[in-house]
């Protein structure tokens, strides 16, 4: 073998770990082609055969009606440690299970606290670990409190369960009020047209889906849509592209910078 040819394999090599660690990482799915093969999709690594749901919604004996949920959440009350409020001029949230915007659901798998396959009820067992990943390392991408592994600790995240000035107003939600210089900056007046999904708070500790003004709040999956729809544009199950300078752009969807 010639050096030539050693290092084309070697490039070639390498080029293909590459490829088949992002495919490890991204799941195979396309963007918007939903959960099936997709990193959600839990069919192939459960200790058990389940269904495409089962790891997160269960039809009956679920932890609560709300999205039907099946997944044990975590007992973290999460909040950002390392500031108090945003440069925006909005107190940062707390929460935890007993909030009903739907990022808690998210951290009981992305906290690293619980196992990812912990769920309440599959084919009439309660309580089963279907699968005992969780997890831990602060290097692990799918850790969301990677500043404190395992914690509840959301520095370095970007906001969730916050208000969103929704039509150019302050909002209040999750018992936050949007700060004054936040209002004067840059928003698209409604997010929701371009995709994507936004919640109101009634104030009486009710939250759905949909904006309200006055009321509007963003969660998780404001930006990321958990069963990979047809608003996915890109990996990650992102509500827009990753990369760009168009309203794509997944934070040119909310932003007018
Ligand atoms: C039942 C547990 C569970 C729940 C609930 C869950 N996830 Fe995941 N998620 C995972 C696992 C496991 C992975 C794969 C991580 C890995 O590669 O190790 C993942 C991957 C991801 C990825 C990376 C996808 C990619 O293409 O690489 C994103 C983004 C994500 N989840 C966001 C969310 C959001 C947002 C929510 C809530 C709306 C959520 N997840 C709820 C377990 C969960
Ligand atoms: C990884 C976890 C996960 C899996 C797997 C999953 N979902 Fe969901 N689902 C969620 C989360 C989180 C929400 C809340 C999303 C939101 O409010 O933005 C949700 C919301 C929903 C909703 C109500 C809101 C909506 O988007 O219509 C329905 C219905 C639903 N899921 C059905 C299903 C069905 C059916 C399956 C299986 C084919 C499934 N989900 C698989 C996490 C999951
Ligand atoms: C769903 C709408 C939405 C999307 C999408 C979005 N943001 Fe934000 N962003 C907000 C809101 C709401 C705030 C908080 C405003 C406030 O109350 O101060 C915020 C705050 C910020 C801040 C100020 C943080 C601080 O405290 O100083 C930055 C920077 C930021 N976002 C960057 C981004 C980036 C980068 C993206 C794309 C990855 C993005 N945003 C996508 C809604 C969004
Ligand atoms: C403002 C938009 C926005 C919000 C809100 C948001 N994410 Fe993300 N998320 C992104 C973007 C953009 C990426 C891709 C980041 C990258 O790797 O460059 C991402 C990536 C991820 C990943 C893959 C690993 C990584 O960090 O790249 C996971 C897992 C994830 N998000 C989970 C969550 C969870 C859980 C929440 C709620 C606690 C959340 N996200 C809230 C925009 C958002």
């Amino acid at each position: 073998m010639t050096d030539m040819t050693r290092r084309t394999l070697v490039i070639l090599a390498s080029i293909s770990m590459l490829w088949l660690g992002a495919m490890a990482a991204h799941g195979q799915a396309a963007p918007g082609a939903g959960i099936a093969n997709s990193s959600h999709d839990f069919t192939a690594t459960s200790t058990t055969t389940v269904g495409l749901c089962t790891f997160c919604h269960t039809p009956h004996r679920a932890l609560q009606t709300k999205l039907l949920w099946n997944h044990a959440l975590s007992t973290q009350t999460y909040s950002w440690t390392d500031t108090t409020v945003t440069t925006g001029g909005t107190t940062l949230p707390t929460f935890d299970a007993t909030w009903q915007g739907v990022s808690k659901n998210c951290l009981s798998c992305h906290d690293g606290t619980v196992a990812v396959g912990d769920v309440a009820w599959f084919d009439a067992t309660p309580n089963q670990t279907l699968d005992a990943t969780q997890h831990s390392a602060a290097n692990d991408p799918s850790l969301i409190t990677f500043s404190n592994p395992g914690s509840g600790d959301m520095a370095g995240n970007h906001p969730v369960a916050h208000p969103f000035p929704f039509q150019g107003q302050a909002s209040s939600y999750n018992s936050v009020t949007t700060g004054v210089p936040a209002v004067a900056s840059g928003w698209q007046a409604d997010p929701q047209t371009l995709g994507i999904r936004l919640f109101n708070d009634d104030g009486a500790g009710n939250v759905s889906a949909g904006a309200v003004v006055g009321q509007a709040g963003m969660e998780c999956s404001s930006c990321h849509d958990p069963h990979n729809g047809a608003t996915v544009l890109d990996d990650y199950f992102l509500r827009g592209t990753l990369t760009g300078n168009s309203t794509a752009y997944i934070c040119l969807k909310c932003h007018v910078k």
